[in-house]
């Protein structure tokens, strides 16, 4: 079977202010019903297919994570807890070590994103299926979305040689490239986006991490070595996680490891990782506009206004997103939408 690791350890930084350090993106309820996080739970629930999942979060987020798996009776293996935050390669590092030591290094784990929205259909499982016989085969396999436009929040993938079963080789892996870059890539065309959703052989990737990131795997290594339990949980030794490199796992290995392979994924599938996303996602009237909440728009077209509280009034603008939570007002121009990261790291600089 396979492992599935859920991680759910963002901070989703980029939808503030509505996207909080206390409660980031994948425990709010964005679009409908259930928490990103719940429905990423729900896409591995065939125990036919998956072994129950393990959830990999930031300590701070752990009876969001408890509570939103017991709303839906989805009972998890385990939910390991970082002490800081060190993005994703460091986690996956930790996950590697853990199945390796509880399934072996045959057992075949697939990674997902808690922050994505993806119609978990007969085309979804017929590339989750193909995902597994290429990982099988040794391969480190991404999901491949066909691009719609030059977005510098991807990573972007050059597909090289098919391989048995429906895979392709990876010939270059490119992450979050510039502006100028992105467009370049769409116009030469044979590129696909890295959906974030990763089908990995325990054994190859842990050499692979050995390789190319030795300090990583060596700090997940003696945090797990070190980890304590700690009710439902298991809080990772902190002084060895906190040793870890902030790198997240496109950089650290799939940049570089020559044993990479994308599954072409003709699925419905969207980060909802910034507001533009969102207003993409959203239902727009004829002006192009997504207004949700009490909000008043006049001369106003392809914007996003979201308000739950105080009544926002938006005039003569276009192109532009207003997001009012309780006690912040985000404005800026939706095709900034990327840079919101840095205004809340500003913010924290500030504090
Ligand atoms: N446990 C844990 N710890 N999870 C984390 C951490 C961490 O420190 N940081 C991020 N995550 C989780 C997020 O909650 C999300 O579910 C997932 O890992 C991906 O992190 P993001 O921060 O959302 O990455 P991204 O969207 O900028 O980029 C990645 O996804 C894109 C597609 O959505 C990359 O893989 C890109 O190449 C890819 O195109
Ligand atoms: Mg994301």
């Amino acid at each position: 079977k396979i492992i599935p690791i859920i991680m759910a350890g963002g901070k989703g930084t980029r939808l503030w202010p509505l996207s909080r350090s206390t409660a980031p993106k994948q425990f709010m309820e964005l679009t409908g019903e259930r928490t990103l996080f719940q429905r990423t739970l729900g896409r591995v629930a065939d125990r036919d297919l998956y072994e129950a999942p393990i959830v990999l979060t930031n300590a701070e987020f752990r009876f969001l994570v408890a509570e939103q798996a017991r709303q839906l009776d989805c009972p998890l293996a385990r939910i390991l807890l970082e002490p800081v935050a060190r993005s994703t390669a460091p986690a996956l590092a930790v996950a590697a070590v853990v199945v390796a030591r509880d399934f072996g290094d045959q057992a075949v784990m697939q990674v997902l994103a808690s922050d994505h929205e993806i119609v978990a259909d007969a085309t979804y499982f017929g590339c989750v299926a193909r995902a597994r016989e290429a990982a099988k085969a040794g391969r480190l396999v991404t999901f491949g979305i066909t691009p719609t436009e030059p977005a510098t929040g991807y990573g972007y993938i050059e597909t090289g040689a098919p391989l048995d079963g429906g895979a392709f080789a990876v010939k270059r892996f490119i992450e979050k490239p510039q502006r100028e870059k992105a467009e370049q890539m769409i116009a030469a065309g044979g590129h696909l986006w890295n959906s974030g959703m990763f089908m990995l052989p325990v054994g190859p990737f842990l050499k692979e991490l050995r390789e190319l990131a030795p300090e990583v795997l060596d700090a997940a290594t003696r945090a797990v070595a070190g980890a304590r339990h700690d009710l439902d949980f298991e809080r990772l030794d902190p002084d060895a996680f906190a040793a870890a490199p902030d790198i997240s796992i496109d950089y650290a290995i799939f940049e570089k490891t020559p044993i990479a392979a994308v599954v072409p994924a003709a699925i419905e599938w969207s980060d909802l990782g910034s507001w533009d996303a969102v207003w993409k996602l959203g239902s727009r009237d004829e002006a192009g506009n997504v207004a949700e909440g009490r909000t008043t728009l006049l001369d106003t077209c392809n914007s996003l206004v979201l308000s739950k509280d105080i009544h926002v009034a938006v005039q003569g603008l276009s192109d532009i997103a207003v997001i009012a939570s309780e006690d912040a007002v985000y404005v800026g121009r939706l095709e900034d939408s990327q840079n919101v990261g840095k205004l809340v790291k500003h913010l924290a600089s500030m504090e």
